[in-house]
């Protein structure tokens, strides 16, 4: 496969609450997770999904893969890491090596539409190293010097809102040029160094990379919190009506 896509499954969702491992929460009655591979199987650049699973549930990972008429589709699952980063790092570390381009994808992104995974894979074809798809913001947003819970926070500026964008996934990579940043991260981090970054266009940045923009699309976003839940489940009710 010349692309293959990384999707980071492994987190506990602490933000949305008690109950399963997120990707395994459901969304009009399916797995969050396999709605994002089947995301990304849709795709036909996409060759190969690798999914980091919470450690201890890559049995049932990929056991529940196959019951939703993903077997047919070469879909592999790794056990997860403690942070982000290292799923992802894990799951890379299953690719083959004739693989050029490498997606990643979180498994919290359920209802990406096909168009931006298309999107993502060409701009690297086009010649990007890194590729990540993004939307203006709709808050202004604010810096501040964090305080405790209760008490209120100084500001200390507001960024020109123009200039900002919120980052989606897939996130789109040369193969070697994402290789080489999680490794050299991953000694530093060793030595003591810098902490993990909540998305993998950070590391290229960290190392000096280039990174581009291109449209993300709102149906892309995050679940993160409970509401999100709602709005999801929304929008695949209005995909299905
Ligand atoms: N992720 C992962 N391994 C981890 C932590 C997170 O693979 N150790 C994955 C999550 O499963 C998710 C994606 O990274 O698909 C984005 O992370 P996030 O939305 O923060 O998910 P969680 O870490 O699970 O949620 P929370 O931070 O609320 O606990
Ligand atoms: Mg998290």
């Amino acid at each position: 496969a010349a692309v293959a896509a990384v999707v980071p499954a492994a987190g506990r969702g602490e933000r949305l609450g008690p109950g399963a491992p997120k990707a395994l929460r459901e969304l009009g009655g399916v797995p969050l997770l396999v709605h994002a591979v089947r995301a990304l199987t849709r795709s036909r650049a996409v060759g190969l999904v690798v999914v980091a699973a919470p450690p201890g549930g890559v049995a049932e990972v990929a056991a529940l893969l196959d019951g939703h008429g993903l077997a047919g589709k070469d879909v592999r699952v790794v056990p997860g890491g403690a942070t982000r980063q290292e799923s992802v790092r894990l799951g890379l570390a299953a690719i083959p090596a004739d693989v050029g381009t490498v997606l990643v994808h979180d498994a919290a992104r359920p209802l990406v539409p096909v168009e931006v995974v298309d999107a993502v894979v060409a701009a690297v074809r086009a010649g990007a190293e890194a590729v990540v798809p993004a939307v203006p913001l709709a808050d202004t947003v604010k810096r501040v010097e964090p305080r405790e819970p209760g008490t209120p926070e100084p500001v200390l500026d507001t960024p020109d809102r123009a200039v900002l964008r919120a980052v989606q996934t897939p996130q789109g990579f040369r193969r070697s040029a994402l290789h080489d940043v999680h490794e050299r991260a991953l000694a530093e981090e060793s030595a003591g160094g810098l902490p993990p970054v909540t998305d993998d266009a950070g590391l290229i940045e960290r190392f000096g990379g280039r990174v581009v923009v291109v449209p993300g699309h709102e149906e892309a976003f995050k679940v993160t919190r409970p509401l999100d839940l709602v709005l999801a489940e929304a929008v695949l009710a209005r995909r299905r009506a």
